[in-house]
């Protein structure tokens, strides 16, 4: 069993790892790359545990690296709370774990959770005098694990740059990419705001296959690829990453405000296209917080975009082909397997799978994991039970849940939004990707259930049909029209989607 190591850059990639670069972790030297995440570098050495848990005092590791948890909180150069998952690697950056005492690695107070069963709430703890309060908030701040004040100057504010634009998308994921094509090919200026580092999605996941009927199952990389350059020689399209959006302002007209750590924008646009996506939860089951266990996309991310394993040998849960899929190439890069936890009992991944001797175990549900301080082992149990039967030991474990829409900007922007059992909340739109909202549209897995390859096409027809919401075009309706046509043909031949995808 091994805790971190790299694995040998892949020459098809479509990440760069970027210069050397040496990072102080607690008086360690800690090798990273300049475009990797500190939490990737970190996690590369064997570091597991990153912080404690605010309210109680269990261990906490990364689990989304894609910003959206709290498991990779420290204190980077002076300031706390800064996500390690989406803070690049430079040279000389001192990070330190911030909560947990004596050490976020052995908290004594870790022994005194029996107390607090219904969780510690600092927010009672605090008295009628000012004097003892102020005593009492050194011991609470130990207690819960929020770090302490920021040591250096706040950074210097940036500039306001305030511009108009016909329409903004927010996201830079499949659909976003494709409805900002679908526009700008129409003749309307965009301007994209992506989070992340990277634009592309799921598509950048190396274990997103999409099942092409013409050409059978094409890995995402190849698929990036072809839209790599469309995107890139599509003139009239403006993409900002790394740039989140903070709010949207529907009052008279549209206002888009978004932040990097450059500048801050205001954009006065027409139209609204959300495609924010979806967030990567892990189901429920026993001690499903500990550090080891991650989202499929996140792990999917640490060994395709950081050739990085955590932890060997690696235990994998999903019904869908991704699950499948990565499992294929985490054993072609050699990385040792536990096994695979799933529901498809066949076709052509799983019998790729049993060429390799890859373990697969059906029928089974993952019902608790194991380990003191991060994952030992996970334990399985018949579908139907709760008792396990058999136990798989693994040091690191990537599993599958259900994505959880991102609906936030476009319920505040005014949007309606429903709820669905399946998934939570999620924006509702016609077929076209119209919301409730006559300027904004909405597509991919913020709005619909969909695969990679479905999201591009829910990004186009809502690209489109925002279009001719700017200028009544009939090339542009008959153009709709045909997508539409084309979708409802292919979802009328098979229950599968137009071209199936991740989710099998
Ligand atoms: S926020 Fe960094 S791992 Fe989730």
């Amino acid at each position: 069993m091994t805790l971190g190591r790299r694995l040998k850059p892949q020459s098809e990639s479509p990440f760069e790892s970027g210069e050397a670069v040496t990072l102080q972790f607690e008086g360690r030297t800690i090798q990273g790359y300049d475009n990797e995440p500190v939490a990737a570098a970190l996690l590369a050495a064997g570091i597991r545990v990153f912080g404690r848990s605010i309210k109680y005092h269990r261990p906490r590791g990364p689990v989304c690296l894609r910003g959206h948890c709290s498991g990779c909180l420290m204190r980077v150069d002076g300031i706390p709370n800064v996500r390690t998952c989406e803070t690049l690697c430079r040279s000389g950056m001192v990070v330190e774990r911030q909560s947990g005492w004596p050490s976020s690695g052995f908290d004594i107070f870790r022994s005194i959770d029996w107390l607090t069963p219904d969780r510690l709430d600092h927010h009672g703890m605090f008295t009628a005098s000012s004097s003892v309060n102020r005593l009492a908030a050194r011991f609470i701040r130990k207690l819960s694990g929020l770090g302490e004040p920021p040591t250096s100057d706040p950074p210097a504010a940036v500039g306001l740059n305030r511009f108009s634009s016909e329409v903004v998308v927010i996201g830079g994921g499949n659909a976003g990419l494709s409805a900002a094509m679908a526009l700008a090919e129409s003749g309307h200026e965009v301007v994209l705001f992506e989070a992340s580092n990277h634009r592309g999605g799921r598509l950048l996941d190396a274990s997103c296959c999409i099942d092409d009927p013409a050409r059978g199952l094409l890995t995402g990389w190849s698929v990036f690829n072809t839209w790599k350059s469309k995107w890139e020689n599509t003139a009239g399209i403006e993409i900002h990453i790394n740039t989140p959006v903070l709010a949207v302002y529907s009052g008279d007209h549209l206002e888009v405000l978004a932040s990097n750590p450059k500048q801050t924008f205001l954009v006065d646009a027409k139209r609204l296209v959300v495609c924010c996506g979806a967030y990567e939860q892990i189901p429920l089951f026993a001690n499903n917080d500990l550090p080891g266990l991650f989202g499929i996309r996140a792990f999917d991310k640490l060994i395709s975009a950081y050739g990085v394993v955590p932890g060997e040998p690696v235990a994998l849960v999903g019904d869908s082909n991704q699950t499948l899929q990565l499992a294929g190439l985490l054993s072609d890069r050699n990385v040792g397997l536990a096994g695979v936890v799933t529901n498809q009992r066949d076709g052509e991944l799983v019998e790729r799978l049993k060429g390799k001797n890859i373990p697969i175990f059906h029928g089974r549900k993952l019902v608790r994991a194991r380990g003191s301080k991060w994952l030992d082992r996970i334990e399985l149990a018949p579908q139907d039970q709760t008792t396990a039967d058999l136990v798989l030991d693994c040091k690191s474990c990537a599993i599958e849940g259900p994505p959880s829409p991102a609906y936030e900007l476009a319920h505040h922007a005014g949007c309606r939004v429903t709820f669905r059992s399946s998934s939570g909340y999620h924006v509702v739109t016609d077929k076209q990707g119209q919301t409730s909202h006559s300027q904004i549209f909405a597509a991919g897995h913020c709005a619909e259930s969909a695969t990679s390859a479905l999201a591009l096409n829910h990004g186009q027809r809502a690209g489109l049909a925002c279009a001719i919401s700017l200028s009544d075009d009939p090339k542009l309706t008959k153009r709709l029209d045909e997508l539409l046509k084309q979708e409802q043909d292919a979802q009328s031949e098979s229950d599968c989607p137009l071209v199936g995808g991740e989710h099998g």
